[in-house]
């Protein structure tokens, strides 16, 4: 929503998001089906008639944050009653009644596939709150185009939901059943960023490459997005290795516009918690995937998802998971402590790991992986690379950055004439864990 106007016939929404990159894009969504009904952007809670979060439930940390911004907005709604608080997202739809306990000011409860239903429930939310957390398999928005963000880069949902149920997480239950957005409404959509200068597009879905439309599997898609003219360059998060298809490897292998970085969260390298996970891949299984695609796709960055402290994990299990990550050699990795949800398959199995073990082990992991993006980082110091210009850099003055097609920050003094959505060969002089300083080639 950019228009602004403080009218009484234009209520003033401020909307604040939580959690992955597709509830980014789902706020996105409810941005515009707020500014079809006669909305307006607020600039803070302050000014804000309407006030949304859009949560998240992966942990309890997640969840934690929310349920203390929502103390503050308790706050708010006992100065300014008049005010509409509503929930939205991931809580929404996990834990309503104990978050209805403790917040029963809200106004509006709405689940991820009620969005459409929003201006409704807002208008007629009277004492009682308004609540919408059916989910609904049919829905994808495919007909609403979210209201994008400027920038060269641009992330659309692909699909919508999981079916993998691994034994840890929520996502299944927050985000109800697997479904895909019709390929012909992804190919207009991504159309209409490209006519508006997007160089870049991320497809999303929290098992992307589970995509499946009719005859169109992901593979197929990569390729259809990558006849779109001005599209530069394609990525995709998060795919699930069992997903990990030989379509999709051979469109990345042989698709230029799709860039050499595979995010292949492996959650643990023990069989023995992996089976407990409910991931449906062995150790031995993952490995010759990451060597199938480090074949493919010459220079392939590779980043993974980990999680420690798994009911059961022992210190052999953890050893497992170091001595992977040391044999893959990740890009990046996002390292999280165990949290036990509710709802979840693992619930009922329990926490064997204690609290300082967990923090102990989540210690040590950070510092490997930092040590190995330093190594690996390091490497590719007087290598060139071809940067998509985002814009200036956060710290220099003249400096602008950008990413490589591995989606490595590269930061380089701008020469005359660069501009956002500008493609440099940069040559990289120097690195740190997070970012490669570079001079224009
Ligand atoms: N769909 C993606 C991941 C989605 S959630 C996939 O399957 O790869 C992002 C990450 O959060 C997961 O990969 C996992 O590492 C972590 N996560 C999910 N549930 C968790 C839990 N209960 N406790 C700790 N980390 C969790
Ligand atoms: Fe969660 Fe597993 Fe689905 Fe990923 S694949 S969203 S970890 S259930
Ligand atoms: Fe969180 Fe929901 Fe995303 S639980 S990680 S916001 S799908």
């Amino acid at each position: 929503m950019s228009d602004r106007a403080p009218n009484a016939a234009h209520p003033r929404v401020y909307l604040e998001t939580y959690g992955c990159q597709m509830n980014v894009a789902d706020s996105q969504t409810v941005s515009a089906v707020l500014r079809r009904a006669g909305y307006v952007t607020a600039d803070g809670v302050e000014d804000a008639d309407v006030v949304l979060l859009n949560t998240c439930a992966i942990r309890e940390h997640a969840e934690e944050k929310v349920l203390h911004r929502l103390r503050e907005l308790a706050r708010l709604k006992n100065s300014r009653p008049e005010v509409k608080i509503g929930l939205l997202g991931c809580m929404a739809q996990h834990n309503r009644g104990a978050i209805m306990e403790k917040a029963a000011f809200l106004d509006v409860v709405a689940g991820p596939d009620s969005y459409r239903r929003l201006p409704e429930m807002i208008g007629s939310a009277g004492f009682d709150p308004s609540i919408d957390v059916r989910l609904d398999r049919a829905e994808t928005y495919a007909d609403i185009t979210p209201d994008y963000g400027g920038g060269v880069r641009a992330y659309v949902t692909a699909m919508r939901g999981c079916d993998k149920f691994c034994a840890f997480c929520v996502v299944p239950y927050t985000r109800g059943r697997e479904r895909s957005i019709p390929p012909a409404d992804l190919m207009r959509e991504v159309g209409e960023l490209a006519a508006r200068g997007v160089k870049e597009v991320v497809l999303l879905g929290q098992t992307v490459n589970a995509y499946r439309f009719g005859e169109t599997d992901f593979g197929a898609l990569l390729k259809m997005i990558a006849t779109i003219n001005g599209i530069e360059r394609i990525r995709f998060t998060s795919p699930h290795p069992s997903d990990t298809t030989e379509s999709l490897i051979e469109a990345m292998a042989t698709e230029s516009k799709v860039m050499p970085q595979l995010h292949l969260p492996i959650q643990s390298g023990s069989d023995r918690i992996l089976a407990a996970m409910e991931r449906g891949y062995t150790v031995t299984e993952y490995l010759d995937l990451v060597a199938r695609v480090r074949s493919a796709i010459p220079g392939v960055a590779i980043s993974t998802d980990i999680i420690v402290g798994f009911h059961g994990e022992e210190d052999s299990d953890f050893e497992a998971t170091t001595a992977i990550m040391r044999e893959v050699g990740y890009d990046s990795a996002f390292m999280f402590k165990y949290s036990v949800r509710e709802h979840t398959r693992a619930f009922r199995l329990g926490d064997s790991v204690s609290e300082e073990d967990k923090g102990r082990r989540l210690i040590a992991l950070i510092a490997l992986q930092e040590e190995m993006s330093l190594a690996r980082n390091r490497a590719m110091i007087g290598r060139e690379f071809a940067v998509l210009v985002e814009g200036a850099a956060r710290r220099g003055r003249g400096m602008v950055s950008g990413k490589t097609p591995q989606f490595k920050t590269a930061i380089f003094a701008g020469a005359e004439g660069v501009r956002a959505g500008d493609t440099v060969n940069v040559r990289v002089d120097s690195a740190t864990g997070h970012s490669l300083m570079c001079s224009i080639a």
